[in-house]
């Protein structure tokens, strides 16, 4: 989700939504939620009052003062795991459901125009493992720029993980399914906030930045907020059923 507009979407649509359709466990990606450009304590925790379970981040993590001693100690708001292992926070969590089943959330970095310490192929499976001895439910979000970087790994996750949800280029893609082996992927899924802009900021300021190769001071933009994301259901034993992109158009 992003800014200003994003934060609106969630607080007056995510718990009507929840109860609607009776989701069990709500996973947002955050690290926009900061005027565009990462997450602060107080906005984390208000996103988590609002309705999510656990909040994952990305390229913009340590954007915003405070959030690194937030996330030394923070088990509801998770970091990429393929971060520095000195760098505070964690990139694999583990929280109830309102009935009390375990839900595993992991959140890991592509490699394109990222700079992760190392491939996220390099520990997602000592990751999954981890979480597999807490749970049988797990989900995977993968911030990335690459399609082919989040498609490669949902297949490489297919059978060991719930589901594998692409974060990060703020546009939704048409590609939600269940693969063969149970575990459910979309490649991105979308993005809650201003859809008349430029991935979230204000298009006159992304074009002028991009026309002239100049420094433009982006802002939020406004118009045309939707809430998007994707509903996943599994059975108890943590195979997917379904998955279905969801695009709200929010007043
Ligand atoms: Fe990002």
């Amino acid at each position: 989700m992003v800014g200003v507009p994003g934060r609106r979407a969630v607080r007056d649509t995510l718990p009507k939504l929840r109860e609607e359709l009776g989701i069990d466990f709500c996973i947002l990606n955050g690290e926009n939620a900061a005027d565009g450009v990462g997450i602060t304590a107080k906005l984390a925790d208000g996103l988590l009052a609002c309705g999510a379970d656990v909040i994952t981040l990305g390229n913009h993590t340590w954007r915003r003062s405070g959030i690194q001693e937030y996330l030394a100690t923070s088990e509801r708001v998770i970091r990429p795991a393929n971060f520095s292992a000195s760098a505070p926070g964690r990139g694999l969590t583990v929280a109830p459901t309102a009935d009390g089943t375990p839900v595993a959330v992991i959140n890991v970095l592509g490699s394109l125009f990222m700079e992760p310490a190392m491939s996220m192929f390099e520990l997602i499976d000592g990751l999954v493992a981890e979480a597999r001895e807490q749970t049988s439910v797990i989900v995977v979000d993968v911030h990335g720029e690459a399609t082919s970087e989040k498609v490669a790994l949902s297949h490489w996750l297919d059978g060991k993980v719930t589901a594998v949800l692409g974060t990060h280029t703020h546009v939704q893609t048409s590609d939600a399914r269940v693969l063969r082996g149970g575990t459910a992927a979309i490649t991105d899924a979308g993005m809650t906030g201003p859809h008349d802009s430029v991935i979230g900021v204000k298009k006159d300021l992304a074009i002028q930045r991009m026309r002239t190769g100049l420094p433009v001071r982006f802002e939020t933009a406004e118009g045309g907020v939707r809430l998007e994301g994707a509903l996943v259901d599994c059975n108890g034993d943590g195979r997917a059923t379904a998955i279905e992109a969801v695009r709200l158009d929010c007043p």
